[in-house]
Parts: structure tokens; C-alpha cells; sequence
């Protein structure tokens, strides 16, 4: 009996299985009620008593052993499993870092949503331009320092062809081809000849506003500048329009916004003064009008031109505009919004 013992348990050890159906057939040959480690429980009645404890004993090892033998066995191939098997379809999925709206992108939707709101829709122009729409059907001066190869970049040496300083382009080319009344704006980006810096880059951002009808007036701007200033920063907002001057409108002002930082108290964001300054704006100049072909006897209108950059920097606290062009993900990460 216990030479069979020792022979089994040698076998057990010895034992292979390559796949489940091999391993069942082990399972019976040893373990089954007619198994052959079964035979010898049965023949263990035969055993002399006085050897009765220890080949008991030795009975339950080699039970134990093949059980143990054969659980090992299933784990080496349970953990090689096809490879259709593996994908478990219940499983949740991977974690997906999900992309974030640039900020610039964030602002200029918003503004577009506030002006929407109003009836205003949307229209855009190309960014390479005649000096027509940018500069002649605005109403600048041949002289003007703005054409200045300072400001203005040209294309192929053509002074014709420039990239647009300003969104005011698209004005000059809606006027042109849209019976009154218009209540658009233009959103887009714009391009000056200027050194890089923390406040300053060659290219950035505007959101251009025109509304053209019978009977529009200087009130109609001012109102709706000040429901873009309440919904952009907040109930407590204040305007001021201080007198100012560009070419294509008449009378012209620029807007400042009462300091959401310091809450108008000043502080070393608004230098102090308690105002940052946002938008320019005005009257349309009549002769734009009749440079674009509208009957400035009969319609008037009002225009401005806001940059998303200075906007942005005010309502997230960006210090340096350089920040928007360099694609640093640590940046941009941290601006997720609705828009
Ligand atoms: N185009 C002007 C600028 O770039 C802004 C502006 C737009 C002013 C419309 C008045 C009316 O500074």
C-alpha cells in the first residue's frame, strides 16, 4: 500500500495538462469516485490497524497533493486564455483624458452667445485682404499711419494685398453686399506688425459688432454695450465711454469696464484707476456708408470692436498673452467651460 502510495504521488507530481479537457481527464483518473487515488480509501479497510494512522495519513497527502496538483495545473492555462477571450465586453472602458476649449475660444463664444441673444448674427471675412476693405472704404486717409509698414504686414511687397489689422474689413465687405438692416458681428483674427511681448503679439483676436437700420443712435450702442459689459463680467459692471477717434466712425469712443478685480477701488490690474479699457466703438462715419453703397441720409448705424485676448486676460486673470499661443497643456487644461 504505501510503495502505491509513493508511485501515485511521483506520477501526480509528474502530471501535465495542456488544455481544460486534458485536465478533466486527470481529474478522473485520480480523483473520481472509481479514481485510482479513490481505490486505495477503499482498499484502506484491507490496512493492518497498527498501520492504520500513518498510511492514512500519507492517503490524505496524496489526496491533497493531486487536488493541489491539478488547481495549479488550471491556473497555468487559465492565464494563458485565447485572445478573444480576454477582451471582457462588461469590463468599463479606459479613462479618456478628454480636450479642453482653448480660452481664447471660450471668450469668443461667449461674446457670440451674448450678442445672439440681441439678434445679432454671425458673418467672418478673409484674413488676407485689399487695403479696399481694411483701410480705403473705412475712410482712412491715403497718409494714414495705420498702412504704415510698421503696423500693417503686406504680401509679396504688394501694398495692395495685406493681412487685416483689424475685423473692420468684414464690415466694409458686408455693407457692400447687404441691404439694411444689419445686425451682425464678425469674430476673427487680425494681424500688426508688432514685437512680441507679454501684452503685445502679431497676430490676436477681435469680435466686431455693426448694426445698421433707420433711426439708430448713439443710446442704441451705448445700451447695448452696457448688456454686453452686465453679462460678460457680472450685474455690477460699469461702463464709460471716453471720447475717442477712428477713421471710420463719427462720433467715436472707447469703453471701459469698472475693474471686476479690485471692484472699481483700484488696484495694480486696472493701474490703479479702477477702469480697463475693452472696445472702441461709434457712430458709423456716413461716408463709409456711402462707400459701401448705403444711403447714409436714410440709414445710420453703430460699430465696435472688442479684443478677445484683452477680454480673456480680464476674465481669467492671464497676465501674458503669450500664454494662448504656446500650446502648453499645463495652460490650456485649466479652462473648462460650457462654451
Ligand atoms: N477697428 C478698431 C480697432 O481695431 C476698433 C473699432 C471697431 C472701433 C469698430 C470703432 C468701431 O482698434
Amino acid at each position: 500500500m504505501k510503495n502505491r502510495i509513493n508511485e501515485l504521488l511521483v506520477e501526480v507530481n509528474k502530471m501535465v495538462a495542456n488544455n481544460a479537457e486534458e485536465l478533466e481527464a486527470l481529474r478522473i483518473k485520480y480523483l473520481s469516485k472509481k479514481g485510482l487515488v479513490s481505490e486505495l480509501f477503499n482498499d484502506f479497510r484491507n490496512v493492518a490497524n497498527e498501520e492504520k494512522r500513518e498510511v492514512g495519513q500519507l492517503l490524505n497527502d496524496l489526496k491533497n497533493s493531486t487536488q493541489n496538483r491539478i488547481n495549479d495545473l488550471k491556473e497555468t492555462f487559465s492565464n494563458q486564455k485565447p485572445e478573444a477571450s480576454k477582451s471582457d465586453l462588461t469590463r468599463s472602458a479606459d479613462p479618456v483624458k478628454l480636450g479642453t476649449r482653448h480660452p481664447l475660444s471660450l471668450t469668443k463664444n461667449e461674446i457670440v452667445d451674448i450678442f445672439s441673444r440681441i439678434g445679432f448674427t454671425i458673418a467672418e471675412g478673409p484674413e488676407i485682404e485689399d487695403d479696399w476693405h481694411v483701410f480705403g472704404a473705412l475712410n482712412f486717409p491715403p497718409e494714414h499711419p495705420a498702412r504704415d509698414m510698421q503696423d500693417t504686414f503686406f504680401i509679396e511687397q504688394n501694398p495692395d494685398v495685406v493681412l487685416r489689422t483689424h475685423t473692420s474689413s468684414v464690415q466694409s465687405r458686408i455693407m457692400a453686399n447687404t441691404k439694411p438692416p444689419i445686425r451682425m458681428i464678425f469674430p476673427g483674427r487680425v494681424y500688426r506688425n508688432e514685437a512680441i511681448s507679454y501684452r503685445a503679439h502679431c497676430f490676436f483676436h477681435q469680435v466686431e459688432g455693426l448694426y445698421i437700420d433707420k433711426n439708430v443712435s448713439f443710446a442704441d450702442l451705448k445700451q447695448a454695450l452696457m448688456y454686453f459689459a452686465k453679462e460678460m463680467f457680472g450685474e455690477d459692471t460699469e461702463i464709460r465711454l471716453r471720447p475717442s477717434y477712428f477713421p471710420f466712425t463719427e462720433p467715436s469712443a472707447e469703453m471701459d469696464i469698472s475693474c471686476h478685480i479690485c471692484g472699481g477701488k483700484g488696484c495694480p490690474f486696472c493701474k490703479h484707476t479702477g477702469w480697463v479699457e475693452i472696445l472702441g466703438c461709434g457712430m458709423v462715419d456716413p461716408n463709409v456708408l456711402e462707400n459701401c453703397g448705403i444711403d447714409s441720409k436714410v440709414y445710420s448705424g453703430y460699430a465696435f470692436g472688442m479684443g478677445v485676448e484683452r477680454i480673456t486676460n480680464l476674465k481669467y486673470q492671464v497676465k501674458d498673452l503669450r500664454m494662448f499661443s504656446e500650446n502648453d497643456l499645463r495652460f490650456l487644461g485649466q479652462f473648462e467651460a460650457a462654451y
